[in-house]
């Protein structure tokens, strides 16, 4: 791998789970410099605005120094190019994941061959975590310390439980 490759981390985050930023912090091991983008055109209906995203990200990763966090609202091909992005890793939890990250690999690919798609293996203890359960956990007034960094639980709390 050429050590000046900027990779990109796109997903939702609302909000960024444990499972999201072991993906973030195995990247900027690999990569020269990893972007973190955040959806502004996500199709779920979303918690948390693109900006609220972008903060809470930034207060869970405040030593990760090859890593910026950036929102984007258009084809993720196109902000790859305008970046100078030649790779988008995403995180592959359970078999569910495939088919929907095969399809947006290829896609990708499609509009921009200049870009790969990597995948890393989750973590064994993030197999099934994902951001709309850490929601409902919260709605139901769960404990939710073992899926986010305290930074932003109470964050999350208070939007969910309002
Ligand atoms: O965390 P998510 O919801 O699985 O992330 C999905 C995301 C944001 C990576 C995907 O929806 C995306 O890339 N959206 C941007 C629009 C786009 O480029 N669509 C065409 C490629 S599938």
């Amino acid at each position: 791998m050429k050590n000046s490759v900027i990779a990109i981390c796109p997903g939702s985050f609302d909000p960024v789970t444990y499972g999201h930023l072991d993906i973030i912090t195995r990247a900027s091991k690999m990569f020269h410099k990893v972007i973190v983008v955040v959806a502004d055109n996500s199709s779920k209906n979303c918690s948390f605005t693109p900006d609220e995203r972008v903060e809470m990200i930034k207060k869970c990763i405040p030593n990760l120094e090859n890593v910026e966090v950036d929102k984007f609202g258009g084809l993720l091909a196109d902000y790859a190019a305008q970046k100078g992005a030649t790779a988008i890793i995403k995180g592959l939890r359970a078999m569910s994941d495939f088919e929907y990250e095969f399809q947006m690999a290829l896609t990708n690919k499609k509009l921009n061959p200049n870009v790969e798609t990597l995948f890393l293996t989750t973590a064994a203890e993030n197999m099934y975590l994902s951001s709309s359960m850490v929601k409902q956990i919260a709605l139901m007034g769960g404990e939710i310390e073992s899926f986010v960094p305290a930074v932003i639980r109470q964050d999350i709390i208070n939007r969910i439980t309002k």
